[in-house]
């Protein structure tokens, strides 16, 4: 099974896809944590490119090829071999980002990023995690963070607004595979629903 976990930045998804992969782990699924931009070397590299540095370093078209090269990185090297050994891959972000952040942020890129992604990738999540919040407390948690990747939350609090608003018509988009979960919640809450969320998934 293939989960990836969506939603704007400092929404917890890193830290939900950390304590779902634990708590999967802890019941005897063999289970991959990765990630994107990156989850496999090349993939890695091209993550720096994107994440650091000036907000207009690169135009959003241009984003749309570097971050389906990294996609199909990833996806050669690590997703696609976890699934067929049988495990369960657990993605913090997959291409519903690219969908949100290069085809929304700067004009209406979406027939590009869809046309790549099925020219590129070919492959959506079999079960989709929106972890939902209001940006300005997720743009806060982010910012708390204070590391060198921060290009995208250097965009503001409009385009956290804008992406927030993207994801939930997203999930009414693939109602068969999202689930909206509030993460405006305790740690602990909020992985507990992740988790009977992933269970009756698996069920
Ligand atoms: P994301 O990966 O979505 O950007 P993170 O998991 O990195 O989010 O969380 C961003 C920050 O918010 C981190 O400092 C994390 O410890 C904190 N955080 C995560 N979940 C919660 C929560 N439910 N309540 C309060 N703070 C949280
Ligand atoms: P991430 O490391 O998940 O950041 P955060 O923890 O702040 O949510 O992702 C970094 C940034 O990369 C995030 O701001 C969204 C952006 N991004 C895209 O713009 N397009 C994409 O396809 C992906 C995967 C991420």
């Amino acid at each position: 099974m293939f989960i990836s976990l969506e939603g704007i930045d400092g929404s917890g998804k890193s830290t939900q896809a950390r304590l779902l992969s634990d708590a999967l782990r802890a019941m005897g699924r063999d289970t991959v944590l990765t990630r994107e931009p990156g989850g496999s070397p090349g993939a890695e590299e091209i993550r720096a490119l994107v994440l650091e540095g000036d907000p207009d370093r690169w135009s959003a078209e241009t984003e749309i090829l570097l971050f389906t090269a990294a996609r199909r990185d990833h996806l050669e090297r690590t997703i696609l071999p976890a699934l067929a050994a049988g495990k369960v891959v657990i993605c913090d972000r997959f291409a519903d980002s690219t969908r949100m952040y290069q085809g929304l942020s700067r004009g209406d890129l979406r027939a590009q990023v869809d046309a790549l992604h099925s020219l590129m990738i070919g492959r959506e999540p079999d079960l989709t995690l929106l972890i939902d919040m209001d940006p300005a407390k997720g743009l806060a948690r982010a910012k708390g963070r204070n590391g060198t990747e921060e290009r995208f939350e250097d965009f503001g609090l409009e385009l956290q607004e804008r992406m927030r608003a993207g994801f939930l018509s997203l999930a009414e988009e693939f109602a068969d595979r999202f689930r909206v979960i509030d993460g405006d919640r305790p740690q602990e809450v909020v992985a507990a629903d992740v988790l009977a969320t992933v269970q009756a998934a698996l069920a």
